[in-house]
């Protein structure tokens, strides 16, 4: 039995409902004839090995309760957006949609990591059809949303490759050449976004 006890097989379907729940936010806009939310979604549920290490690692009892209501990330899903605008965008549709709360917000984009990191984090307290370790149904669940840019995506995923290299020789230079390219990273997103306005812009004027 994994430290997700009889929630082993609840998880998976919890991922599934928000990511079809996310999709059919972006469906709607579409449909009102905006532009998509995000490039593209992905999700997983944190293994098992991984949250008993975080359990372990933040002090908790590695048990069931400490995985789904201690640590809040069981389940996850990133949504990687085209323009800095677009993350607003899915900020304004969570905040409206039915069936989430938002119980905490982390803004690493306006505030970003010392490291470069940047990204905007959402706790989600989802409604849903399973029921939940307090024996409620509906059942509550945390989910953790990471909302990104591709370039911010496309940095984080580089960094976190180089966590694992403990072997590389001038760790401090390699520090400082990320934070390099996370700050131009940024800088390219704004001049992205830029562009898109111009060429709105250009739309607008077209229709007249
Ligand atoms: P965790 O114990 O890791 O969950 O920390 P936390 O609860 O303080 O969460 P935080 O919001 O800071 O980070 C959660 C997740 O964001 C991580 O599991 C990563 O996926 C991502 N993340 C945060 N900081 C970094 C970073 O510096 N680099 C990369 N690549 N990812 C990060
Ligand atoms: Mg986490």
């Amino acid at each position: 039995m994994s430290i997700y006890g009889s929630y082993d097989q609840v998880l998976p379907k919890i991922l599934e409902t928000t990511r079809m729940r996310i999709q059919q936010l972006n469906d709607q806009v579409v449909a009102a004839d905006q532009p998509k939310l995000y490039e593209h979604l992905i999700g997983r549920v944190k293994e098992p090995a991984s949250m008993e290490e975080k359990c372990r690692r933040k002090g908790y009892p590695v048990t069931t309760e400490s995985a789904l209501r201690r640590c809040r990330d069981a389940v996850g899903l990133r949504i990687v957006c085209n323009f800095i605008d677009d993350i607003d965008r899915c900020l304004t549709q969570l905040r409206q949609a039915d069936w989430c709360t938002i119980v905490k917000e982390k803004d690493y984009i306006t505030n970003a990591k010392p490291n470069g990191y940047r990204s905007y984090h959402l706790i989600l307290d989802e409604e849903t059809p399973y029921t939940d370790i307090e024996g409620q149904n509906p059942g509550h669940f945390f989910v953790e949303i990471q909302l990104r840019t591709i370039a911010m995506d496309s940095w984080a995923s580089l960094e976190h490759e180089m966590k694992y290299k403990h072997d590389i020789k001038d760790p401090e230079r390699i520090s400082r050449e990320l934070k390099h390219c996370a700050d131009q990273l940024a800088s390219c997103d704004v001049q992205m976004q830029t562009i898109r306005q111009l060429i709105h812009e250009d739309d607008e004027g077209m229709g007249q």
